[in-house]
């Protein structure tokens, strides 16, 4: 988080979103449902770019990394495979008085004790209390298994119970063997998937850091047992890196390395990418070292080899994974909660710019702006044509001539309403860096106002020479 944006809430984040057009409630007509939303114009934009990011960073641009896009609904026995039908739950708690209900480790935490796990069974410490009405009259946690249930085709039984996927990874190690006949890949080599993934959550919070349905950015590194460390150690660098690149600074993000009592049985190592949320640090990416269990379970419940045999070394072993698992909406948060900056201007010509103060008005002479200062790359409209003013055809014309050329580019906004100043404060709150006004010097020499986000400095550009200077500055 921005130095600045310390005391931003999720409130005031929130309300931006909806004023704007990033996010909004989902079905809000009827009242919304906890845990899902829906992205607006602006969002909607905002998460395309962080999907052809991550796709440009883990696919394209590397000889050894192919894609996938499989199905939502799996067969059933998938599940079972992964684990998800015996383990994936959550301990919930209910409140006997009020009838809330919380996740049991959440609940503990918030009071700085530790939910008890003795054998696999959860119990509550003493004097745990709800927090909405103080009783402790609470139940003992409960095993919550959060995947949606539904069932295929129009018989409701058992042997037509279907999930929708909690993760998007088992697509992945289902089609291994399809994949890597069709690929031409060798092992090391990755598969990686971007799509939605649905989890019950019993406490969906924190804005949309924790929703009920999500998308994932998952990645499966195929590797040499034995090579894991170093492939492990790459991935998390690499990830890092790829995160710096859409604009969260170093300093915002954190590496949580698992100690070996934290690992799952057969995960010899993980990395969680943190961001700090106005929140809190939490979680944006997992990057685990899983061994060969996924494969293995896939071929112990199918009966369907899931065996590589490697020409170079004549050895046939059934891969390691290396699985670096994101998600698009909490990185989209991230984003969000980064780029909200609010300053004071100075009005006139100086256009100074101070950072603000937190609930304080801006003193004489200036005026306060809040401005989205996304990265280039990410933010989701690139550039703003603005008419001077809105009555003369021939400057009409001559503006939309320019709007014309810049939106086959890129994602651009056409504004001619409002006074000028109006319209560029529109364009920070939602992170445009670059707005163009045609004004009727334009008429005679054919220069453009160009008009920098961040800076607020303004400078006649060319109009053939428009696009260029774009494209170096949009990278
Ligand atoms: N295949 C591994 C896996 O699914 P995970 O840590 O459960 O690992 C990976 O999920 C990522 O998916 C998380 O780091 C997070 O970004 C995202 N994610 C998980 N649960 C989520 C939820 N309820 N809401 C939003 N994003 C979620």
């Amino acid at each position: 988080m921005n130095k600045e944006n310390q005391t931003l809430t999720m409130e005031t984040l929130a309300s931006l979103c909806k004023r704007r057009g990033f996010i909004f409630q989902t079905s809000e007509i009827y009242g919304g449902i906890n845990g899902f939303w829906d992205y607006g114009p602006l969002g909607t934009e905002l998460k395309r770019n962080i999907r052809g990011s991550w796709w440009h960073s883990v696919v394209q641009t590397r000889d050894d990394v192919v894609g996938l896009d499989s199905s939502i609904i799996m067969h059933s026995k998938t599940w079972e495979a992964s684990g998800h039908i015996d383990g994936f739950s959550d301990p919930m708690v209910d409140c006997k008085s009020c009838k809330k209900r919380y996740r049991g480790d959440q609940l503990c935490e918030e009071q700085g004790k530790a939910l008890q796990n003795e054998a696999g069974t959860y119990s509550l410490p003493e004097g745990i209390k709800c927090p909405a009405c103080g009783s402790k009259d609470l139940t003992e946690p409960k095993a919550f298994n959060l995947m949606f249930k539904t069932f295929v085709g129009p018989v409701e039984n058992d042997s037509t119970v279907a999930y929708l996927r909690p993760e998007t990874a088992q697509g992945i190690f289902a089609q291994f063997q399809n994949v890597c006949s069709v690929a031409r890949q060798k092992v090391p080599f990755g598969i990686a998937q971007i799509g939605k993934a649905f989890r019950n959550e019993i406490n969906p919070r924190n804005y949309t850091f924790r929703s009920r349905e999500f998308e994932q950015m998952e990645l499966e590194f195929f590797i040499k047992p034995g090579s894991d460390e170093e492939w492990h150690n790459s991935w998390v660098e690499e990830r890092l890196k790829w995160y710096e690149s859409i604009g969260l600074p170093g300093s915002s993000l954190h590496k949580y390395v698992y100690p070996k009592d934290e690992l799952a049985h057969y995960a010899s190592a993980c990395v969680d990418i943190m961001y700090d949320f106005p929140f809190g640090t939490q979680e944006l990416e997992g990057i685990a070292a899983r061994g060969d269990f996924d494969l293995s379970r896939h071929q112990e419940c199918s009966g369907k080899s899931m065996a590589y045999f490697d020409q170079e070394s004549n050895e046939k072993f059934i891969p390691h994974v290396i699985e670096p698992s994101a998600g698009v909406d909490r990185i989209a948060l991230a984003l969000l909660c980064n780029a909200y900056t609010e300053e004071w201007v100075a009005k006139g010509e100086s256009s100074e710019i101070i950072p603000a103060e937190p609930g304080k008005k801006p003193p004489e002479g200036y005026e306060a702006r809040t401005v989205m200062k996304f990265a280039p790359a990410i933010a989701p409209i690139k550039v703003a044509v603005f008419p001077l003013v809105k009555n003369k055809p021939q400057l009409l014309e001559k503006a939309r001539g320019v709007f014309d050329k810049l939106k086959v580019c890129w994602p651009s906004f056409w504004d001619q309403t409002g006074a000028i100043g109006r319209r560029y404060r529109r364009q920070d709150e939602i992170g445009t860096p670059f707005a163009v006004t045609v004004d009727f010097d334009t008429l005679e020499d054919d220069t453009v106002t160009l008009r920098e986000r961040d800076s607020m400095k303004q400078e006649r550009v060319r109009i053939d020479e428009l696009i260029g200077k774009l494209h170096g500055a949009l990278i």
